[in-house]
């Protein structure tokens, strides 16, 4: 993917964001993930009066990735205000459909701040490969 592409897919998490439910903490949060195949998923965090049962964007777009029969993800996109990385629980999402996947970690103003790919996220991660004879 160029450069321009990698904008493009930071700007859609960003617009993706306006969608967020974020009535408790207010942090707004967009993922958008695309494909190897080409399609691009957004997500946004959807937060509950149960704390707990919140789910974040980048999870979010996963899944509804996954729902479609998608699987193969090139990069993902995850856009906050203030550059935030993803979580431990979606570095472990994202880690399960693997490791060289690229993620992008972008400001509220559209600027990359950081691009790795899981494995430098997630250092050491188990994965589905663990389980095989285990
Ligand atoms: N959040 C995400 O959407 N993704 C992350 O990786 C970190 C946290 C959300 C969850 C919650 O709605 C808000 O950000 C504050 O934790």
């Amino acid at each position: 993917m160029t450069i321009s592409e990698y904008q493009s897919l930071i700007d859609l998490a960003n617009e993706a964001r306006k969608l967020a439910y974020v009535p408790y903490s207010n942090y707004r949060v967009g993922a958008a993930l695309r494909t190897k195949s080409g399609k691009v998923f957004t997500g946004v965090n959807v937060e509950s009066a149960a704390y707990p049962t919140t789910m974040c964007a980048e999870r979010v777009a996963i899944y509804k990735a996954v729902s479609e029969g998608e699987r193969e993800f090139d990069v993902i996109a995850v856009v906050t205000d203030n550059g935030g990385s993803p979580c431990g629980g979606c570095r472990q999402v994202m880690a399960e459909f693997g490791l060289e996947t690229r993620v992008l970690i972008a400001d509220g103003d559209g600027n990359l701040v950081k691009e790795m790919t899981v494995a430098q996220l997630l250092p050491e991660a188990f994965t589905p490969g663990h389980l095989v004879n285990g």
